[in-house]
């Protein structure tokens, strides 16, 4: 079914300018979120008039150099429900989402001071995530845009954590590279311009976040396993156990992280290391470290290669302070400018997936809204 033919309304702002806030949902793994985002002054579309009429011409696009307004980013994390798991219950995550979906869109609105009648715009993450999890986001994000005959746009998850750092830093020069690395995926990717990504490499195994989550679990250390692993490790000398950068065979982009789970995994047995043993700290931190330096040195190649003018780090592992430090460092020696989003846009959050929906609604306005939306886990 379409929205298509529907008639769509977008407010109009004092100056006689559509105005137009979106109200964005993430549901994708295991964190429930809603934003609400205003566009950009003159990032507007091109005002859908009332009725079956004509539809006016779209005006400008975006321009890179404004953000949109944050009004409100609400994220309930379901750590604890998963924590007892020391991961998360697919099952049990999509539930949960059914439990708080309704609270967490009705905070948003609150916190923001709007209704739904100011919303001029749907937003919610397709893909890839789990299927069930995303599945509530969907449903929920279409039930609104139908009942409001407003439009709605799906987003990919892994854009809307590259767009992330645009949000606090509109100009950032193109061509960008960005390092994504989350609890399911680490990617490089060559944006040349705006709303386009080349995939330069990605993981052929675990993610960064997973190898973290996997060895804080073994260790019995909790879940999630990266800021545990911060919290733990501070203090602890990076260098008092020898991990080695892992190389692929070939010449490309793509990583490996189950060649330094191993690894880790066997200094474990062999130095009895427990959760409570005085090296803990120690070897908590140089795994940190060593993952950090893997991350880094496939930044540096693909720099190498693709002669960015920026670097852009996203995702929740890039929370890490260690991470976050080491990219730095690595900018500096190169002679490019670093952005890394502040630690509550580096996690799943719906402010991300808004702002990657009101750039390509300000393209596109006429878009069509499909109420087939399907999810996608990949
Ligand atoms: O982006 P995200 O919220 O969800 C996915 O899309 O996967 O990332 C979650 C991942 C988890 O693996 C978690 O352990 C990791 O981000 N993470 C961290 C930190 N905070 C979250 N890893 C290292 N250091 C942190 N401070
Ligand atoms: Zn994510």
């Amino acid at each position: 079914m379409s929205l298509t033919g529907r008639t769509f309304s977008v407010n109009m702002s004092a100056k006689g300018r559509p105005e137009v806030l979106v109200l964005a949902i993430e549901t994708s793994c295991d964190e429930t979120s809603a934003a609400v985002l205003r566009a950009p002054d003159g990032a507007k579309p091109g005002t859908r008039t009332g009725g079956t009429g004509p539809r006016a011409p779209a005006r400008e696009p975006a321009s890179s150099n404004e953000a949109p307004e944050i009004l409100s980013n609400i994220v309930l994390s379901q750590d604890e429900v998963h924590a007892p798991y020391g991961g998360v219950v697919p099952e049990l995550a999509s539930r949960q989402h059914i439990k708080t979906i309704t609270a967490i869109v009705g905070e948003a609105l609150t916190r923001a001071g709007v209704g739904h009648d100011e919303i001029g715009l749907y937003a919610v993450t397709q893909g890839p995530g789990l299927i069930g999890s995303l599945l509530v986001g969907l449903s929920f994000a279409k039930g609104l845009a139908y009942y409001h005959k407003k439009p709605l746009i799906g987003i990919d998850h892994l854009e809307a954590h590259l767009e992330a750092c645009f949000l606090e830093h509109p100009a950032i020069a193109f061509p960008v590279l960005g390092l994504l690395v989350s609890g399911g995926h680490t990617a490089l990717y060559l944006m040349e311009e705006p709303l386009s990504y080349r995939l330069l490499g990605k993981t052929r195994d675990d993610a960064a976040g997973e190898a973290l989550d996997k060895i804080a679990k073994f260790l019995g250390l909790g879940y999630p396993g990266g800021p545990v692993i911060e919290k733990l490790g501070e203090g602890g000398d990076p260098r008092s156990f020898p991990f080695a950068v892992p190389r692929t065979k070939d010449r490309s982009l793509d990583f490996s992280f189950s060649g330094l789970k191993t690894a880790a995994l066997k200094l474990i047995r062999e130095n009895g290391i427990i959760k409570d043993s005085p090296r803990l700290p120690g070897f908590l931190a140089s795994f940190e470290e060593i993952v950090a330096r893997t991350l880094v040195d496939h930044v540096r190649a693909a720099a190498d290669q693709a002669q960015p003018r920026s670097l852009v780090l996203c995702g929740g592992v890039a929370r890490n302070t260690r991470l976050r430090a080491r990219f730095r460092e690595f900018a500096r020696q190169a002679g490019l400018d670093a952005y890394i989003p502040s630690p509550k846009l580096c996690t799943d959050n719906a402010a991300m997936v808004g702002a990657v929906a009101l750039k390509r609604f300000a393209r596109s306005p006429e878009m069509e809204t499909d109420l087939d939306l399907d999810a996608f886990a990949r």
